[in-house]
C-alpha cells in the first residue's frame, strides 16, 4: 500500500490522483493521509512521477462534485473521490454519476451538499467588526467564523466582491483569509478568536516589533514610510516607540548605577562592528524589554507577514527544545520535511546533525534548535520543492524572532550553522570558512561557535573530502562541551 498526502486543496489532490492513475494504482492500494499522520499500515513511498502528459477524460460534473466534496471534514473524502475517479476512468463506468443510488455517489453528493450549504451559511452569518484604518487609509475589518468543513477558500470570493474597498480578515480554526490592499491571502487556521480580545491582533505585531529593540531605527523606518503622522496611531509598532526609548534609557541608567560595573567601551573587534552596522543592540544600552514565553512566540510567529515567505510555506517552523537549554543551535531555514512536520532539523540535514552531535558527545535533546529564517523558501522542480537561499531582507525580517528566542533561552553556548545563521547574528562580514570555531561575541552567549551547515557536508561529492569535512564539523561541535 502506498501512502499519499492529499495536499491542501482540489488542485493538489487532482495532481496526486493523476499520478496514481498513470501508475495504475487501484484505490485499495492507496492510503490517503496527510503528512505527519504516520500510519502503522502504509509504506511511506514516493508518489510515482507522472510519465507524460496523459490526460484522463472525466465528466465536468465530477470536477464540480470533487471540488466541493474535497472541502468536507470527513477524512475519507480523498479516498472516496479517488474511488469514483478510478471507476469513471479505469472501469469504464462513464455514467456512474447518473446512478443516484450508488453508495459512493450518494456519499460524495452528500458531502458536496454539506459543503455548499456551509458556504452559504458563511456568506450569510459572517459579521465584520471595524478595527481601525489601515495605513493606506482603507478601513480595516475582522471577523471570526467556526465552520465544520474547510470552506474558507470557497467562500472567500463572495466577500472579496462584496467588500472590495475595505481591508478585512476572516479568522477561523480551518484557515484564515485576508483581503488587504486589493490582494487575497490565505493563512493557516487559528485556534482562538483573536477578534474577541481587541488587543490580541495588535499584540501579535507588537511582539514582533518589540523584539526589534532599536527605537531609533524604528523611528527612522516610520519616517521613511513617509506616512502622515495621523496614520501612525494605526501601526502597532509606532505605539512602541516611547516604550522602547524609555526601556533603552532605563537600561543605560541601570548599567551606570550597577556597583563595580566595568564601563570600558565596547571591545572594538570586527564582529561587534558588524553588529553595530546591523543595528543589533550592543553597546548602545538597548536591551529586550521583556521575555515573551516561547509557547506564545511559537503561536505568534505563524502570523508573521514581515516578508513574503509565509505565502508558500506550510507553516512557520519555530525552535524546539528545553526553555532552560544551555546550548542553542541555529541553522538557516526549514527544509521540505521540516516545513511539512513543523519542526526544525528533522530531514536529511537534521539526521546528519544528530549523528555529528552524538559523535561529539552532545545530547541534542538538551539543546534548543532553531533557524535564522522560520519559513521554508523553495522553488518547484516538477513535484519537488527545492530549497532556495533566503535573501538578506528575509533574514532581517525574521531576526526579531530569532532574537526573541535568544532572549528567552539565554544560552551559555550558541552554535551558528552556516553563513545565514552567522550573518543574521554576527553581521555580513563573518565568513564561515575563514572564521569558523570560537568567536568572541559575549552579548550573544558566553561561548559562540561558528561552523559549517550540515547541508554543506551532504553536498560534497567526493567521499574522502566529505569524511574529512565531517570530522572537522564534529570537532567544531565538541567546542560546545565543558
Ligand atoms: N536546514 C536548516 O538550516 N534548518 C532545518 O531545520 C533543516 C535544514
Amino acid at each position: 500500500m502506498i501512502q499519499v498526502d492529499p495536499g491542501y486543496n482540489f488542485a493538489d489532490w487532482r495532481e496526486s490522483a493523476r499520478g496514481l492513475l498513470e501508475a495504475d494504482l487501484s484505490p485499495d492500494q492507496v492510503l490517503w493521509e496527510k503528512a505527519g499522520q504516520g500510519s502503522l499500515f502504509a509504506e511511506a513511498a514516493p508518489l510515482p512521477a507522472p510519465k507524460s502528459a496523459i490526460t484522463f477524460q472525466v465528466p465536468p460534473a465530477f470536477v464540480d462534485l470533487a471540488r466541493a466534496a474535497i472541502c468536507h471534514a470527513d477524512l475519507q473524502r480523498w479516498a472516496l473521490l479517488y474511488r469514483i475517479l478510478w471507476r469513471l476512468v479505469k472501469c469504464s463506468e462513464k455514467h456512474l454519476l447518473e446512478i443516484v443510488s450508488d453508495p459512493d455517489v450518494v456519499r460524495a453528493r452528500t458531502m458536496a451538499k454539506n459543503v455548499r450549504r456551509e458556504i452559504h451559511k458563511m456568506h450569510a452569518f459572517v459579521r465584520f467588526r471595524k478595527i481601525g484604518e489601515a495605513e493606506t487609509g482603507r478601513e480595516r475589518y475582522v471577523a471570526w467564523f467556526e465552520p465544520e468543513h474547510e470552506v474558507i477558500a470557497g467562500a472567500a470570493p463572495f466577500f472579496r466582491d462584496r467588500f472590495a474597498n475595505m481591508d478585512w480578515s476572516i479568522f477561523s480554526p480551518k484557515g484564515c483569509v485576508h483581503w488587504i490592499g486589493g490582494e487575497m491571502r490565505f493563512t493557516p487556521g487559528v485556534a482562538k478568536n483573536p477578534c474577541d480580545s481587541p488587543d490580541e491582533l495588535e499584540e501579535i505585531w507588537r511582539t514582533y516589533y518589540r523584539n526589534i529593540f532599536n527605537p531609533t531605527r524604528l523611528k527612522e523606518k516610520m519616517m521613511k514610510l513617509e506616512m502622515p503622522r495621523r496614520y501612525w496611531k494605526n501601526l502597532p509598532e509606532a505605539t512602541l516607540i516611547p516604550e522602547l526609548i524609555q526601556a533603552s534609557r532605563t537600561r543605560t541608567q541601570d548599567m551606570l548605577e550597577e556597583p563595580g560595573r566595568d564601563l570600558r567601551p565596547v571591545p572594538n573587534n570586527r564582529y561587534l562592528r558588524g553588529l553595530q552596522e546591523m543595528s543589533v543592540p550592543y553597546g548602545d544600552g538597548i536591551a529586550p524589554v521583556e521575555k515573551t514565553p516561547l509557547a506564545e512566540l511559537t503561536r505568534m510567529v505563524d502570523a508573521c507577514r514581515a516578508c513574503p515567505l509565509w505565502e508558500r510555506a506550510t507553516c512557520a517552523v519555530f525552535g524546539k527544545g528545553p526553555e532552560n537549554a544551555r546550548l542553542m543551535i541555529v541553522g538557516e531555514q526549514p527544509g521540505d520535511r521540516e516545513d511539512l512536520l513543523g519542526q526544525p532539523f528533522v530531514g536529511p540535514a537534521g539526521q546528519l546533525l544528530d549523528r555529528a552531535l552524538a559523535e561529539a558527545g552532545v545530547d541534542r535533546s538538551t539543546a534548543y534548535v532553531t533557524n535564522a529564517v522560520k519559513h521554508f523558501k523553495w522553488e518547484a522542480r516538477g513535484k519537488l520543492r527545492l530549497h532556495k537561499n533566503p535573501d538578506r531582507i528575509e533574514v532581517e525580517a525574521c531576526k526579531p524572532w530569532l532574537l526573541a528566542e535568544l532572549n528567552s533561552i539565554a544560552p551559555a553556548v550558541l552554535i551558528l550553522l552556516g553563513g545565514t545563521a552567522a550573518a543574521s547574528l554576527l553581521g555580513p562580514k563573518v565568513k564561515v570558512t575563514r572564521d569558523r570555531g570560537l568567536i568572541d561575541a559575549p552579548h550573544l552567549a558566553a561561548k559562540v561557535i561558528v561552523t559549517v551547515h550540515p547541508s554543506f557536508l551532504l553536498r560534497i561529492p567526493d567521499e574522502e573530502r566529505k569524511r574529512e569535512e565531517y570530522l572537522r564539523f564534529v570537532n567544531d561541535l565538541r567546542l560546545a562541551l565543558g
